[in-house]
């Protein structure tokens, strides 16, 4: 089988969220398990790319994309890491740019991106067998797929997959752009038509031939008014062909026993070490020393999506208790400026980090007892897997692919049963109530060490769902002789 997969970032190239660590995970854990299969990755060649892995890149073939009527420069280049063959989309104008997204012309330049991926394939003569597309930025690619190549020899047998990883982001546009930039024909417009403009994701969920979303939860979850973000209709309409595989992490990438990030390894066997951790993480942010003070932790982008406002509500009352509360990320300014002016009041108890920094995202994962993730909605969510993995307990809202990974503790017939510790309502006294029953556990030292273990010990690698991918790639795939 030949797999391509074709999405705007991809670990560790570039990244900018979720969705570019499954693009570096999934395809390396289905070539792992699959060795005699073909996998591959296209994304763009960034600016921010950085040198060493620029260096090690292979050109492969230059080319001019027609886009309406422009013509533009394309070069491809190649690297291979773990059996996958990643390839770039080199285009200076599009792609030198300060960030990976919010410019003026990004429908333009993903449009570009998805016509790239099709024309790339007749200049190597590489056809894959099933084109995996993730999210709007690609989801242009799946159109043309399907439109303008369906006729073509080389292209009709292609299968495409449309993976939704956040149903928030749709590439809305006016009509008015339809031929100019997406150098869609007229005869197309009900592909792509939602509420009166053109909606790219919409044009993916009815042109690909299987809809995936990123937990089974949130595949039903979009399909209701309240997380479908207006989409939901089509996506009613199409169920048929959707389904939920729930995502999972790189297990050598974060694995706190070989992770050099931190101050003192350890496995499941030895949880001890974490409070060597925790005192060093203490002593960095010029915290109260004390391996006894329970420490919980948010690494999160700072915005609605992930109930950050429940956390604004009622984190002072939290801050009455003896506990260590640490904040990293960024986003939205007001919740910038909530947590700096929290730390201001809470010197002895709070630190919060507006920024995004990897290493000291892991180093807190591993110092944590607790990790607090109350999202609004969640397509899948990875840190609370992270955060398992490093032993510090998830307490999650009970939405998307919070709900299917994290069950609520329980103690039942003598033995522990869930793996954190979860609130069902969008409302802050339920979450500040779960949170409480988290630091009850706490000074239960010997139960908390055994939901530490049982948590670490929970598989959230991509073995079970790299399975499912590649079996979902072959139902849709002809029978072979
Ligand atoms: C998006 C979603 C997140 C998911 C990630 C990877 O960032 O918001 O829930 O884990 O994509 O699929």
């Amino acid at each position: 089988m030949k797999i391509l997969y074709a999405g705007s970032e991809v670990l560790p190239f570039s990244s900018s969220g979720g969705l570019a660590d499954v693009m570096g995970s999934l395809p390396a854990a289905l070539k792992k398990r699959h060795p005699d299969d073909d996998v591959a990755v296209i994304s763009p060649l960034y600016s921010s790319i950085r040198t060493e892995y620029r260096e090690k890149m292979t050109r492969v073939c230059e080319f001019s994309v027609r886009l309406s009527w422009r013509n533009q420069y394309c070069g491809i280049y190649s690297y291979i890491l773990n059996g996958v063959t990643y390839y770039f989309v080199d285009n200076e104008y599009y792609f030198r740019r300060s960030s990976l997204y919010g410019d003026f012309d990004d429908g333009e330049r993903f449009a570009y991106f998805s016509a790239s991926v099709l024309a790339f394939m007749s200049q190597i003569n590489y056809y894959p067998d099933i084109l995996h597309c993730n999210d709007w930025q690609t989801a242009l690619a799946v159109i043309y797929l399907k439109t303008r190549y369906c006729n073509s020899e080389f292209y009709r047998d292609i299968k495409a997959v449309f993976s939704i990883h956040n149903i928030l982001f749709q590439g809305q546009y006016d009509h008015a752009i339809a031929g100019d930039v997406f150098d869609l024909e007229p005869s197309w417009a009900s592909i792509v038509d939602h509420d009166g403009c053109i909606n790219l994701m919409k044009g993916a969920v009815v042109c690909a031939d299987q809809v995936v979303t990123v937990s089974e939860r949130y595949a039903e979850e979009i399909k209701t008014p309240e997380y479908g973000h207006g989409l939901d209709p089509a996506i009613r309409m199409y169920s048929c062909k959707l389904s939920g595989i729930l995502n999972g992490i790189d297990y050598e990438y974060y694995d706190p026993k070989t992770d050099n990030a931190l101050t003192r390894n350890y496995t499941y066997r030895s949880t001890g070490r974490k409070g060597e951790n925790k005192r060093a993480l203490q002593k960095q942010l010029a915290l109260p020393e004390s391996e006894d003070i329970p420490m919980i932790s948010l690494i999160s982008r700072l915005t609605d999506q992930k109930g950050i406002d429940l956390v604004a509500s009622k984190v002072d009352e939290l801050l009455l208790d003896d506990v260590q509360f640490i904040v990293l990320g960024c986003g939205d300014w007001h919740y910038e400026n909530f947590f700096r002016d929290l730390e201001a009041r809470h010197r002895d108890k709070v630190r919060s980090m507006i920024m995004y920094d990897k290493t000291l995202s892991k180093k807190i994962y591993a110092s944590s007892d607790l990790f607090l993730m109350p999202s609004r909605f969640e397509p899948c969510g990875l840190s609370q897997m992270i955060a398992s993995r490093y032993g510090a307990v998830p307490i999650v809202r009970e939405t998307g692919g919070l709900y299917d990974s994290i069950k609520p503790y329980r103690f039942v017939d003598g033995k522990q049963v869930g793996n954190g510790f979860t609130f069902a309502a969008c409302n802050g006294n339920d979450m500040l109530f779960v949170i409480r029953q988290a630091l009850g556990l706490y000074r239960d030292k010997e139960a908390f060490k055994a939901l530490t273990v049982k948590v670490m010990k929970h598989d959230f690698s991509w073995n079970t769902s790299a399975e499912k991918y590649y079996q979902l790639y072959n139902a849709i795939l002809p029978e072979r002789p």
